[in-house]
């Protein structure tokens, strides 16, 4: 079975979020199924520059108005198709964003160009001897893929699955835009790929692709109520049984307390000590303090950490700590801060984006603090888990799938591996906090929630199993 991925990042070459571990951890995680998955990327200056030697080019033509050309290759162990086309990915700042901050103005026509590449190498796979059973689209940037496939007559040889990893970005497009996007105008309806007046690529995908899944069992139910499905839902509904959830998996090589690079290693909860003194040390806390609570993550609404800021003088009040690595929102960001400017020792904040510092945050905290609104699967709770870091977080989503809430009889059958609260209330994290303190006050109770944390599957193997049945699902001559 061969899958073309197509995905606007992928770790470790390109990353603003958890899509691009997935992409990146997803070809290796298949191959034990038998699944030979290569990924189509934009080049982007950081792609382009990692392609290793031998690369060779597979298409060229032109898109949008300058050169463009598949060029296939190697990076970071990843066999890549990567769209040279300079004049839409070639640019100094982010993948979505100028340096400035303001999305590209042309990102519509810059992921349908990816979208239309993807579609014609599974048209013409002959060109290079290698043709796709099936596409798998990431997100709306890759949503008008299965569009075009239709449009090229390979949706016939080539299954399409459509992997919505946050419904919150439509691929909004204005309807005059059809016909630059190169879209049938009948496809223009609530059937379709219309979107309250608009063209989204997220609701083409849905709309055209013969599966869809999301990164959790309980966002894909959540995803066809009115209350997460963002406008969706009715379509997602109408899918039936062709809309899964398949939770998200770890890179567990990567984030592996006993091997990880950035950290003084640890097997057992208990000798997460220098970890642990060392990230004091180093975020400048007070010694006396605990627990330790620690956030890695964009700033945004989605993820809650409003709700932290009004929550939080009642972890100080506890005798709690607060490590926080994030970046985003400007008024999340300057709250923060001001935040570690009110309580220092107590409080330590770092604004920006730092892979190596993300590692030692988790390694060295007690707990790990995930109050989504919404959250489609998320990872950093996952790495909690498997650093006895303990996931105190909302009941959402992915959240929910993965975490064991300590009651009572969890408690009493050891498998709690950490807390839940409800979501998108900051009484509701108030008590949390109050939990948490309390279970740390029984450094036995406590240590045993992490040891049971730290047994927890995160791995991909279960999910990879259930990716390579779907795919088995699409695929038209299976
Ligand atoms: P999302 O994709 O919604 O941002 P996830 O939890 O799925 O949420 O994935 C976020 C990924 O990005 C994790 O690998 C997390 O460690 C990483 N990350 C988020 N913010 C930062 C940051 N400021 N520095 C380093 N890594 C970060
Ligand atoms: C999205 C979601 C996150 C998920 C990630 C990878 O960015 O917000 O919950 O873990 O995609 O699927």
């Amino acid at each position: 079975m061969k899958v073309l991925s197509v995905a606007s990042e992928i770790a470790p070459l390109i990353k603003t979020g958890g899509l691009a571990d997935v992409a990146g951890a997803l070809p290796a995680a298949l191959k034990a199924q038998g699944v030979e998955m290569r990924t189509l990327v934009p080049g982007y200056p950081a792609v382009l520059d990692a392609l290793g030697e031998g690369r060779q080019v597979i298409t060229d033509g032109d898109l949008y108005g300058g050169p463009a050309q598949v060029v296939f290759g190697m990076a970071a162990g990843l066999e890549l198709y990567v769209l040279d086309a300079a004049h839409l990915f070639y640019r100094e700042g982010g993948p979505y964003a100028a340096p400035d901050g303001y999305d590209w103005w042309d990102n519509a026509e810059r992921f349908a160009a990816l979208c239309w590449m993807g579609a014609r190498l599974c048209a013409e796979g002959q060109l290079h001897g290698w043709k796709p059973d099936v596409l798998q689209a990431h997100d709306w940037q890759g949503g008008l893929a299965p569009v075009y496939l239709q449009r090229m007559g390979a949706a016939h040889h080539t299954g399409s699955v459509m992997t919505i990893h946050n419904i919150a970005f439509t691929g909004s497009a204005g309807a005059d835009m059809v016909h630059r996007l190169r879209l049938p105008m009948q496809g223009y309806n609530a059937g379709g790929y219309e979107f309250y007046g608009r063209i989204s690529a997220l609701k083409a995908g849905i709309s055209y692709a013969d599966k869809v899944n999301t990164v959790s069992p309980t966002y894909a139910k959540e995803l066809t109520t009115e209350a997460f499905g963002m406008g969706f839902d009715g379509t997602l509904k109408y899918k039936g049984k062709d809309f899964t959830g398949i939770l998200n998996g770890i890179d567990t090589d990567a984030w592996n307390p006993e091997t990880d690079p950035n950290i003084a290693t640890y097997k057992a909860p208990r000798a997460k000590t220098r970890a642990r003194e060392a990230l004091i040390a180093e975020m400048g806390l007070d010694s006396d303090g605990g627990p330790l609570c620690v956030v890695v993550s964009r700033l945004t609404e989605q993820k809650g950490l409003d709700l932290l800021l009004a929550a939080l003088p009642r972890l100080i009040e506890r005798g709690g700590q607060l490590a926080l690595l994030g970046s985003g929102n400007p008024w999340l960001e300057s709250q923060f801060l001001a935040a570690a400017g009110s309580h220092p020792g107590r409080v330590a904040v770092r604004i920006g984006y730092d892979e190596p510092l993300s590692h030692r945050i988790i390694a060295g905290g007690d707990a790990i603090l995930v109050p989504s609104r919404f959250e489609p699967c998320g990872l950093t709770q996952l790495y909690g888990l498997r650093y006895g870091t303990v996931p105190v977080v909302a009941k959402t989503g992915g959240l929910a799938d993965t975490v064991i809430p300590a009651t009572v009889a969890t408690t009493t059958a050891k498998v709690a591996t950490g807390i839940q609260h409800a979501p998108d209330s900051v009484e509701a994290l108030e008590d949390a906090i109050d939990t948490l303190c309390d279970l740390w006050a029984d450094p036995k109770a406590y240590q045993q929630m992490q040891r049971n944390g730290m047994k927890f599957p995160v791995g991909w193997d279960t999910s990879a199993a259930a990716y390579a049945a779907l795919f088995a699902e699409a695929a038209k001559h299976p």
